[in-house]
């Protein structure tokens, strides 16, 4: 049984090797007055809790702990096992640039091929779909394949975890050769690895570009980690990590009459603890930066080109040609995509849309829950 002591200021218990304080105990009761018991949510405001709250006392049976708080004389059980998975006295973090160990960054050499699944068996929303949801989630990008030729059919994909983020581009948008374009994405040119829409706040987080026809040489998919990328431009340059991630960029787009969007936000995006969060990286949008001080200009700049260098490496990246009825689906927050040159006779038409990856998250846990309660 693990043992529990009240420090001699009721403000925190230490139980095992972890610590609580009061407060956090408190706000995390779970009894129906602090939590509603239908919805989970909580029921009581910050300024609810007495500002001379202290623990009184406290003790551990089998798989609960049992709390009294003073002044409101009130007994509340935590389970055990929530504790642990909640503790929040630990050591430290890993410094700048850390990311869950639910990520998995790979390169092109490391990973080999982007993971891959049938739509069919994606469709039976079963142990197929779960685990499709977490490669996306894992590895940032995942196949589908033996799709249906038909416009319109990555909503399909989209209707597997969530919901289509529509933009100023509609719900979706369509990637071919144009007399014309608006965008340099509906030119046979070849397209540096980038990240979708930087000039968005927020930026879309999910991608899903689905293959309709493809019958001429050249224009190849590609894939890169872009965690892998800026974790390797930390490696080889501390620095250069660092300027990317202290200062803003400017992201814009004003291609499309009627439209003028801007974003500030770095190439680099960490959390206050240094979890790495979001990386953009677009050349075509990138606008005149202006937030970096003028010492550390040359500096951002070359940070900025060690970057693309690392990007444009065939190391890197994995590369496979879509097939019509097959797509993929990136995590836009992390893993850029890009394409090679096209010329000549043939056609290539890709549609694509916009989603989110907190719906898919949401989707992929449910999923995990529902299967762990399946009779085996
Ligand atoms: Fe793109």
């Amino acid at each position: 049984m693990t043992d529990v002591s009240v420090d001699a200021s009721g403000t925190f218990l230490t139980l095992g090797s972890r610590r609580f304080h009061a407060i956090w105990l408190r706000d995390n009761a779970a009894d129906p007055e602090t939590r509603d018991p239908g919805n989970g949510q909580r029921l009581i405001a910050p300024g609810a809790i007495p500002s001379d709250l202290r623990i009184a006392s406290a003790a551990v049976s089998d798989t609960t702990l049992m709390v009294n708080f003073a002044p409101e004389m009130r007994a509340i059980a935590f389970d055990l096992s929530w504790l642990e998975r909640n503790a929040y006295d630990q050591s430290g973090v890993d410094g700048r640039g850390w990311t869950e160990p639910t990520i998995t960054t790979w390169t092109g050499s490391r990973l080999g091929e982007v993971p891959v699944a049938n739509l069919g068996d994606l469709e039976m929303r079963g142990a197929a779909l779960r685990d499709w949801l977490g490669c996306v989630r894992n590895y940032g990008v995942a196949r589908v394949i033996n799709g249906p030729v038909a416009p319109g059919a990555l909503f399909r994909i989209v209707n597997l975890f969530g919901h289509v983020r529509e933009t100023n581009y509609g719900r979706h948008f369509d990637v071919r050769t144009q007399v014309n374009p608006v965008n340099l994405a509906n030119t046979g040119r070849a397209l540096q690895a980038h990240t979708d829409n930087p000039y968005r706040d927020p930026v879309p987080t999910v991608q899903v570009l689905y293959c309709l026809e493809s019958s001429l040489t050249g224009g190849d998919s590609m894939v890169i980690d872009g965690f892998a990328a800026v974790r390797r431009l930390q490696e080889e340059n501390p620095d250069h990590f660092d300027v990317l991630a202290d200062h803003c960029a400017r992201f814009a787009f004003d291609g499309e009459e009627g439209v003028s969007l801007a974003a500030r936000r770095p190439l680099i995006e960490l959390a206050p603890d240094g979890e790495l969060r979001c990386v953009r990286f677009n050349n075509r949008s990138l606008a005149a930066v202006r937030d970096v001080p003028f010492e550390r200009m040359a500096m951002w700049y070359a940070a900025y080109r060690h970057l693309g260098d690392i990007v444009d490496d065939p190391l890197m990246a994995i590369s496979f040609r879509l097939e019509p009825g097959e797509c993929f689906v990136v995590d836009n927050t992390r893993v850029l995509h890009g394409r090679t040159a096209w010329t000549g006779a043939g056609n290539r038409w890709l549609q694509g849309c916009y989603a989110d990856m907190d719906g898919l998250r949401s989707t992929h846990e449910a999923l995990m829950q529902a299967t762990s309660r399946e009779p085996v």
